[in-house]
């Protein structure tokens, strides 16, 4: 049994906490896209784990985490997250596998990240500065250096030495302190020592599982909004972020997933830049980042917040082949009078897709909205559909007939028993 989740709108969903709680059944828990540009949050018994990195499912005993070739990693981010887990008490041996295939973000890339977005001045376009962009640029470019290579450390420093000088030329022309390889390299041999035992063939290792019947939770990164095809690109992340990635980031085929789980947060958020076609500004937007804590969990910024954008999920629905769908922070709209959900969208007086539109059109277009009474009562931590208001399952019944996929978990609260199963 392959199950996917996949964030259906800009990145932080809250799948953090949806994939925690399809895990408990998983034999393996699997990220296989992206970088430490996510960011998931589990909260067991209080405590807080934030991953970028590591699968989030690794928290439930039965469950192997998995890093599959598809993940850009960057070895400090990842070598923290190891000592978070081993503060923890984690037993870590037998427990977690990183592909040899994966590419490594190497403080170059950081560098140039952040020389591209300053040299872009007014029209920044948000990243994350975690070298992502310039990492996924030299793996295509066959600039790339892997895990594969941190294996041969001669070969690695050889590798590296040349990319370094390649790059500090680069920065020269933007004005940014050169790379110092020598002393990037005593840093990297140590985070090597650690890595190195959890290296493997993950491509092997999930086949295998496939083939006795293992169940694996694909552990989806970002939101489709950001996928580097169908986002209003530049304004998206570097990688694939449709269920289609699974096959590419870790080898598993298609035709093996059972179920595409799609996570849709009760209204619109975003960090960085772009259009939102249904970005608010108001007291209510103020109010939904205070309560729903809307601040990066990789930058902190504060992000931009809109109503809920049902055109939008459509799309993401239909191109991830969505089967079920898991919503999140439904909460944090307790106490709103009015609720308002876009249900499509218009430009120059006419109907036009998410699909349809470019960047420009985005910017420009006007969403049709319903507006739907909202609900006075907190509902934060309610485990049972029944004792929602009516005005929140009438809500929650719109979004379903709308975009025609069950929903079938709805987490009504951060804490791992916060949600009601349908
Ligand atoms: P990058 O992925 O760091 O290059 O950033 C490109 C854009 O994607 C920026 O607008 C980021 O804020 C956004 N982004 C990338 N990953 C995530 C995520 O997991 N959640 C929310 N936004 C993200």
């Amino acid at each position: 049994m392959v199950s996917v989740v996949i964030g259906t709108q800009w990145g932080d969903e809250g799948k953090g906490k949806v994939v925690d709680l399809l895990s408990k059944n998983a034999n393996f828990v699997v990220r296989f896209h992206g970088g430490n540009n996510a960011g998931h949050t589990v909260i067991v018994d209080g405590k807080k784990y934030p991953f970028h990195l590591i699968p989030s499912g690794i928290l439930h005993p039965k469950a192997i985490g998995v890093i599959a070739n598809g993940v850009i990693l960057d070895p400090e981010v990842l070598v923290s997250e190891i000592e978070m887990l081993k503060e923890a008490g984690m037993k870590l041996k037998g427990k977690l596998f990183i592909s040899e295939r994966c590419h490594l973000i190497l403080p170059y890339h950081k560098a140039l990240d952040l020389a591209y977005e300053n040299a872009r001045g007014k029209k920044k376009l948000g990243t994350t500065g975690r070298g992502i962009g310039p990492t996924l640029a030299d793996k295509v470019s066959y600039n790339g250096i892997r895990i594969y290579e941190l294996l041969d450390w001669k070969l690695f420093v050889e590798k590296f030495t040349f990319q370094t000088k390649i790059k500090n030329r680069i920065l020269k022309t933007f004005a940014v302190k050169p790379i110092n390889a020598k002393k990037e390299l005593e840093k990297l041999s140590a985070f090597r020592k650690i890595l190195l035992p959890f290296v493997a063939d993950t491509y092997l290792f999930l086949n295998e599982a496939l083939e006795t019947s293992k169940n694996i939770l694909m552990e989806g990164a970002h939101g489709v909004m950001l996928d580097t095809d169908f986002s209003p690109y530049p304004f998206s992340t570097g990688s694939n972020v449709i269920t289609g990635a699974v096959n590419t980031g870790a080898g598993i085929p298609l035709q093996k997933i059972s179920e595409v789980i799609g996570v849709v947060k009760a209204y619109t958020s975003r960090v960085g830049g772009g259009p939102i076609p249904t970005e608010i500004f108001d007291k209510t937007a103020d109010a939904i980042r205070e309560k729903g804590k809307e601040f990066g969990t990789t930058t902190g910024r504060p992000r931009r917040i809109g109503w809920l954008d049902l055109e939008a999920v459509k799309f993401a629905c239909e191109v991830s082949g969505v089967t079920e769908i898991a919503i999140t922070k439904i909460d944090i709209l307790s106490g709103l009078e009015k609720i308002k959900v876009c249900i499509g969208y218009k430009l120059n007086g006419k109907s036009v897709s998410y699909s349809s539109c470019g960047y420009q059109e985005l910017a420009k277009l006007k969403p049709v909205y319903k507006k739907l009474s909202g609900w006075k009562k907190e509902i934060a931590g309610i485990t049972k559909f029944s004792e929602l208001p009516k005005n929140c399952q009438s809500y929650i019944r719109f979004m379903e007939k709308f975009l025609g996929v069950k929903i079938s978990i709805i987490s009504t609260g951060p804490e791992r028993k916060e949600y009601i199963k349908i």
